[in-house]
């Protein structure tokens, strides 16, 4: 699967220009799910726009809310991202973590707002540059990790987004990946003690050069591009290069 998850980028017209390029350039095949995580302003414009392509472009939010069903300004629900056409909603991103302070408790209602509604959760984790450093990665990913409950490891796809790869143009090595990669898999399986496959993709500074590399390990199960996914002849090179 190939995320496009644009971050807070894009206008009206620039979400219609790339949409009607990808549905032109690219042949969705339905073994690679192509995935566009739009700003949540342009959800319901950007499904009116799929569907009258009809191309199998699948949606995701980048926003959902800890609550439901409550009094809460400004809040939005798995509810209406489903009513809003969207299969896939994007939890945990570290730019979230970070200046939206969540918590474990936050995101673990999140992923149980969404197993509610049969939304498709893409639940990033990732160690900073400093616990990097300090040799500590595996730790932080663990107890990123723990808040996914047993019941709902079947329906997640992990987002492995090393905090230093983000956006900085230095994405992590191959054998790193691997690495953590079956590190992740490998944690999930015990947890549940069963070794029913678990979805795992990279994100960090994805680009044209490095994406065939990181795609084609077996420990990879797909990117979520940020930067590079904007640019809809970028974008369009790198799904059909793999
Ligand atoms: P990037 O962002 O590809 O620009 O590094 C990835 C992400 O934050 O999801």
């Amino acid at each position: 699967m190939i995320i496009a998850n644009w971050k807070m980028n894009g206008s009206k017209k620039l979400v219609k220009d790339w949409i009607d390029s990808i549905t032109k350039d690219i042949e969705i095949n339905p073994g690679k799910d192509c995935i566009f995580c739009p700003p949540i302003c342009y959800i319901d414009y950007s499904r009116r726009i799929i569907n009258e392509h009809d191309n199998n472009l699948k949606l995701g939010s980048q926003k959902i809310d800890t609550l439901i069903h409550a009094p809460f300004t400004g809040g939005l629900s798995a509810e209406m991202l489903v009513d809003l056409g969207c299969q896939y909603v994007i939890i945990g991103h570290s730019e979230q973590r970070m200046n939206l302070h969540e918590t474990n408790l936050d995101l673990s209602s999140k992923l149980k707002n969404t197993k509610e509604m049969d939304l498709k959760p893409i639940f990033c984790i990732g160690e900073s540059l400093e616990q990097k450093n300090s040799n500590i990665t595996k730790e932080v990913l663990n107890e990123q990790l723990e808040v996914i409950e047993r019941e709902y490891i079947q329906e997640v796809i992990i987002a492995y987004e090393p905090v230093w790869a983000i956006g900085t143009g230095q994405n992590a090595e191959i054998s790193y990946i691997n690495e953590i990669h079956a590190f992740i898999k490998q944690t999930l399986q015990n947890k549940i003690k069963s070794s029913i496959q678990i979805s795992v993709v990279y994100g960090g500074s994805v680009n044209l050069d490095n994406c065939k590399e990181i795609y084609c390990s077996d420990q990879v199960d797909g990117l979520l591009i940020g930067g590079a996914s904007l640019n809809s002849e970028t974008f369009t090179k790198i799904y059909n290069m793999l």
